[in-house]
């Protein structure tokens, strides 16, 4: 199991506070089953500089795996560095974007605007896929559904070469399953992710959701979703 969308880099974003919060839920993450978690702290261009964002992580990046070590632990999941990047326009083409997909990868994790979907938007979407070719993952995407009026967008988005991230707890909670679950049907190509900030808010929740979708959707759709990450982290 790989778990796409975390925050569990200590004192990077508003996920993680500490290394010590940091180790909890990377062991919360490891009692699930989890081997593979990719660090996806937030990164807001108009906020940070690319390079000291990279160095931040970097460092933040280090201290997890110095605790792991030191602490001898069994099997420690892998930690890939990543970013959640926070769309701009113009992205499609900002020529230093590749440098904060997943290490080793050329995966990006990309969330889109809170609210409709543009053009542009779908035109920078399209940039990053095809010109840059990125391998584009869109962030929860459960979350910008109600804000999509104009579902035209929407369907050009999902139907470029990207995945669909949806977030474990989407499922959890009835108000949201019902729209998950129409999401999850639709064919994208699908991952999933925690998107964990901490240990009792938004905790670490993959297995949870999982168990949802099996029972509510069939194992075959988590067999998909598995084959997805696989064949993805060989990007
Ligand atoms: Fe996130």
């Amino acid at each position: 199991m790989i778990d796409f969308h975390t925050h569990i880099l200590p004192n990077m974003d508003d996920g993680s506070q500490s290394l010590e919060q940091a180790r909890e839920m990377i062991k919360r993450e490891q009692a699930e089953g989890i081997q593979d978690i990719i660090a996806t702290p937030h990164f807001y261009a108009d906020r940070v500089g690319m390079d000291s964002f990279l160095s931040y992580r970097e460092k933040s990046m280090q201290a997890v795996q110095k605790m792991m070590e030191k602490e001898m632990w069994e099997r420690p999941p892998r930690i890939y560095g990543g970013a959640e990047v926070y769309y701009f326009p113009g992205i499609g083409r900002a020529s230093e974007i590749s440098k904060l997909c997943v290490e080793g990868t050329s995966l990006l994790l990309l969330e889109l605007p809170f609210s409709q979907w543009d053009q542009g938007v779908y035109q920078d979407v399209a940039q990053l896929a095809e010109e840059q070719e990125l391998t584009v993952i869109v962030a929860h995407i459960e979350r910008y559904f109600e804000f999509q009026k104009k579902k035209d967008i929407w369907d050009a988005v999902f139907e470029l070469p990207v995945y669909a991230q949806m977030n474990a707890g989407a499922f959890l909670t009835w108000k949201e399953r019902m729209t998950s679950m129409k999401l999850l049907k639709k064919g994208y190509r699908l991952l999933l992710g925690s998107d964990c900030h901490d240990l009792d808010r938004r905790p670490p929740n993959l297995a949870a959701g999982r168990e949802v979708i099996r029972k509510k959707a069939g194992e075959s759709f988590l067999e998909e979703i598995d084959q997805n990450g696989r064949e993805i982290m060989r990007r």
